[in-house]
């Protein structure tokens, strides 16, 4: 029984959680590979850095000593980020090494790359961590749910803009200290823009749309829109008339095409999306043969993303032992059009500050009949100084349509500011 020999890049948050499994579950670990599972090296920046675990392995800051050690046979890149990320593991894919990574900036902008040299040396590349933290989602798409014909994947897929909004609509918590708090807890990206500007969440979609329509679905492909603009105001406008708001990603295949959006939405309170809190993340994916299903649970934190890379590390590890490799690799076979954002359609909420005098209101359905935008409701909230807040549910429409019908909202002497501009996904609104 030779160990296989592994070496980790990086031992942040979730380098540190594979350190803790792989040591604290090591029998089962063997007895499921049939040999021990040993961590030889790791990259680290600073070797000098206090660690909250410890470990036998060398700590090391040259990536070359891994990758011309023979003895390593799996390399896990857990240092997040494209450069050198990528670089290192098309490097190790190209010497023959197995891969593992729980990096969807790099799978979701160079997935084929990467699929193309692992196939090339016949190894293995894994990336189960990359979207939904510790639930397990690439592996049931491309080997559970393979008989499907997908049409629907929608779901809350980044952790710390969950935790944010969830601490923001039950305990009205500032969206600062609130972000300072997902980052304290290891659930924000290095550079928290990616969580909180919605291009963590469009990366991990575009991963699923990938696999799941069996077509290169990139992050430029997505329409993004993050969680900046979103205020205690939204929210609590929302709780009146019952909703939630939650961070969606969302992608959708027919006969014309995909399409693939991120954004911030109003949910029905009574949505099971709505319900799913905190760091947790839930999708659910439509198969033409199994219907409705829904995968949740932890999508961000030490334990739980280091448990899909480690389960990733033990498949390659069986691998090795059984001496079988890429056995799946790229599922991407067709290439599909993807809809141009502008025409993606939703209801919308919308939020105006508008003079308080008679004849307004009529002029704003004026404007928004003059764009094709029918409204469902519009409803005359607080006074804000001389002026009257209007907030206002739109049927649905296209993006296209919404923005024209803004822009000349803005041209009226009569508005003085349009505060919030919000997709609703409700199915009676439509
Ligand atoms: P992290 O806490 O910032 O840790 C990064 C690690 O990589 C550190 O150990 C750092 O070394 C090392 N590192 C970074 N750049 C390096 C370089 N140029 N050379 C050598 N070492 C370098 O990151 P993380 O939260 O663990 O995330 C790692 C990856 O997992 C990212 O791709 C992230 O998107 C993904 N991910 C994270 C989570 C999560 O909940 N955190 C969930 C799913 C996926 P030092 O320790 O010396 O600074
Ligand atoms: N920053 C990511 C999130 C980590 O909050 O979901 C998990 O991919």
């Amino acid at each position: 029984m030779d160990a296989i020999k592994i070496a980790l890049l990086g031992m942040g948050t979730v380098g540190t959680g594979v350190v803790k499994i792989l040591a604290n579950n090591a029998h089962s670990i063997t007895q499921k590979v049939g040999s021990p599972v040993v961590i030889k090296k790791i990259l680290v920046k600073n070797p000098n850095k206090a660690r909250n675990v410890t470990t036998d392995a060398e700590l090391v800051t040259d990536f070359d000593e891994i990758l011309r050690d023979p003895e390593i046979k799996i390399i896990v890149e857990i240092m997040g980020g494209e450069t050198p990320a990528k670089d290192y593991m098309l490097s190790a894919l190209k010497a023959g090494k197995n891969v593992v990574t729980a990096n969807k900036d790099v799978v979701a902008k160079y997935g084929r790359e990467l699929f193309e040299a692992a196939e090339a040396s016949h190894v293995d590349f894994l990336f189960e961590a990359s979207v939904g933290g510790g639930i397990p989602i690439i592996r049931p798409l491309k080997q559970c749910l393979a008989a499907n014909y997908i049409s629907e994947i929608m779901g809350i897929v980044n952790g710390t803009t969950n935790y944010m909004l969830t601490k923001m609509t039950n305990e009205k918590m500032d969206y600062a200290d609130v972000l300072a708090e997902a980052q304290a807890k290891g659930y924000a990206e290095a550079d928290p823009t990616a969580d909180v500007g919605g291009y963590d969440a469009a990366r991990k979609i575009a991963i699923l749309a990938s696999i799941a329509f069996g077509a290169r679905v990139t992050f430029d492909d997505v329409s993004v829109e993050g969680i900046t603009n979103i205020s205690i105001e939204d929210i609590e406008y929302a709780r009146e008339l019952g909703f939630i708001i939650k961070l969606l990603a969302i992608a959708k295949q027919d006969e014309h095409g995909i399409s693939v959006r991120v954004h911030p939405a109003f949910l029905p309170a009574n949505h099971p999306l709505a319900s799913v809190n905190d760091v947790f993340n839930a999708i659910f994916i439509k198969g033409d043969a199994v219907g409705e299903t829904m995968f949740y649970g932890r999508g961000a934190g030490e334990l739980p993303t280091a448990s899909a890379v480690t389960a990733d590390i033990i498949d390659v590890a069986r691998d090795i032992r059984h001496n079988v490799s890429s056995r799946i690799l790229c599922t991407c076979f067709e290439q599909k059009p993807i809809y141009p954002a502008n025409k993606i359609e939703s209801p919308y909420y919308i939020r105006l500050l508008v003079e308080d005098k008679p004849g307004v209101l009529a002029a704003i359905s004026g404007a928004f009949g003059s764009q094709q935008v029918s409204l469902h409701s519009v409803i005359q909230k607080r006074k804000v100084e001389r002026s009257t807040e209007l907030v206002l549910i739109t049927y649905r429409v296209s993006d296209e349509n919404i923005r024209l019908a803004i822009g000349t909202l803005l041209g009226m002497s009569v508005v003085r500011k349009v505060s919030s501009v919000i997709r609703v996904e409700a199915e009676e609104i439509s």
